[in-house]
């Protein structure tokens, strides 16, 4: 399964005018954006680092995963209590639950270690880490808590601040909490007004409202609580499947007035990052430590969730099949998680006020890890993912990120 192709969903300078153009120069700048962008900040150069340590420079978002039969035992079981229920793959007996955590993700160059949850508790006493975003973040904010709770019972569960939940670890004084937000902006319903208005007078009667310069409230808060965010922009939200174009139209606002001539979902999404992005950096705690999530990948085939895609696989993609399933090029149904990707990579340019945590290519290839048909919906859920399971990855990489910076 171990292979070394490497894949290019790496961010374009150029926003998606025109998709040939994206392909024909895209290969060009790849190279010199992810030098640029996969670890602002990160790398500590020391006048007594006499040998450099790989562990410190290399990217751990590039690797591959390994399949390792007989792994330590599972960091965590289906008997915790926060695992949304759909997720929890093992109690569904998804055929396949336990052997999603026998891949090892093993970047080029180094190992990606699992983040041990005492240590981790010690280290990052009286620390406040808030994840902000869509379920995909919630799926990986549930992980983390999992994983340290196998360690300590002593917790308090309370809601900080406009979170939808929280727990404070009290031995540590750690708290972590999770504020739902799928857009990062706040939106809602809109319908035309029988007094009539500009948006009216172009020709929309209802559609959904987005306010690209204002904070949805319930995160709002967060940069001034947590010492640590973890920010994600909302998934698949942008995609026409969720907000239908002519059905249910996104309409931009900005400064409390629509945006006209109203501007597509893409502009809308740069508009919304620029503004998100200002906000945080301007509002953060001192010494603040900011993370920016990439797009985690869905992994519908043969349709999308609505028309009967499935997820069924058993085994990671190989790196030729995750090109086939998820290229711009090939435009199929999970195009969206390099798209909004580009758009994110253009927002966060020229900022050193944001990590990107890197998590797409790793989870591309993890069509085998969703809950699939025992997620207990009507459709198969390829967009969440088991726990335990791929988001447990994501916070070694969270963790091990986080240590560098904070030069543990
Ligand atoms: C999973 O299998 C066990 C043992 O066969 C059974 O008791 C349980 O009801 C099953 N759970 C679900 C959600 O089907
Ligand atoms: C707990 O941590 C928070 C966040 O850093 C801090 O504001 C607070 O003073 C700490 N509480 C105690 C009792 O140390
Ligand atoms: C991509 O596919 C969708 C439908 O599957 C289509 O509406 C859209 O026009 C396609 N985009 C491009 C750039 O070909
Ligand atoms: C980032 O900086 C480079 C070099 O100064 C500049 O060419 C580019 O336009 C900047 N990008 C953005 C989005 O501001």
């Amino acid at each position: 399964m171990a292979t070394t192709t490497t894949q290019p969903n790496k961010p374009s300078l150029f926003p998606l005018l025109s998709l040939l153009c994206f392909i024909s120069i895209f290969f060009l700048l790849s190279l010199s954006k992810r030098a640029s962008l996969s670890s602002p900040n990160t790398h500590r150069t020391s006048a007594t680092t006499v040998f450099p340590d790989a562990s410190l420079t290399c990217d751990f978002s590039d690797g591959s995963w390994i399949y390792e039969p007989n792994p330590r035992s599972a960091r965590y079981d289906g008997s915790c209590k926060e695992i949304f229920k759909g997720w929890n793959c093992v109690r569904n007996n998804k055929t396949n639950a336990l052997e999603i955590s026998k891949w090892r993700w093993k970047p080029k160059g180094c190992d990606l270690p699992s983040f041990d949850p005492l240590k981790f508790l010690e280290a990052h006493r009286d620390t406040n880490i808030g994840f902000v975003g869509d379920s995909l973040n919630r799926n990986m904010f549930v992980s983390l808590f999992c994983m340290l709770k196998t360690v300590t019972s002593d917790l308090k569960k309370w809601r900080p601040v406009g979170a939808d939940r929280g727990f404070t670890f009290l031995r540590y004084n750690l708290t972590i909490a999770y504020h739902r937000t799928n857009l990062l902006a706040r939106y809602g319903r809109w319908s035309a007004n029988a007094n009539g208005g500009e948006l009216e007078a172009v020709g929309f009667k209802e559609g959904y409202r987005v306010d690209v310069d204002v904070p949805e409230s319930s995160w709002a808060k967060a940069p001034s609580f947590h010492d640590i965010l973890v920010l994600n922009t909302g998934h698949w939200w942008w995609a026409p499947s969720k907000f239908d174009p002519l059905k249910s139209p996104m309409l931009f606002f900005e400064g409390g007035r629509p945006i006209l001539p109203p501007i597509p979902p893409a502009d809308g999404l740069d508009r919304v990052l620029s503004n998100m992005v200002n906000f945080v950096e301007k509002t953060k705690r001192p010494g603040g430590i900011l993370f920016f999530r990439t797009q985690s990948p869905r992994h519908f085939e043969g349709g999308d969730w609505n028309q009967g895609g499935t997820c069924q696989r058993l085994q990671p993609l190989v790196p030729r099949e995750a090109e086939e399933l998820f290229s711009v090029r090939n435009n199929g149904t999970n195009v969206e998680v390099r798209l909004v990707n580009q758009h994110l990579y253009n927002s966060l340019e020229n900022r050193s006020g944001f990590h990107v945590l890197d998590i797409t290519q790793m989870s591309e290839y993890r069509a085998d890890a969703h809950p699939a048909t025992s997620g207990g919906k009507n459709h198969d859920d390829c967009m969440h993912w088991c726990l335990p399971g791929l988001t447990d990855t994501w916070n070694d990489l969270f963790v091990a990120t986080l240590g560098r910076i904070r030069g543990l």
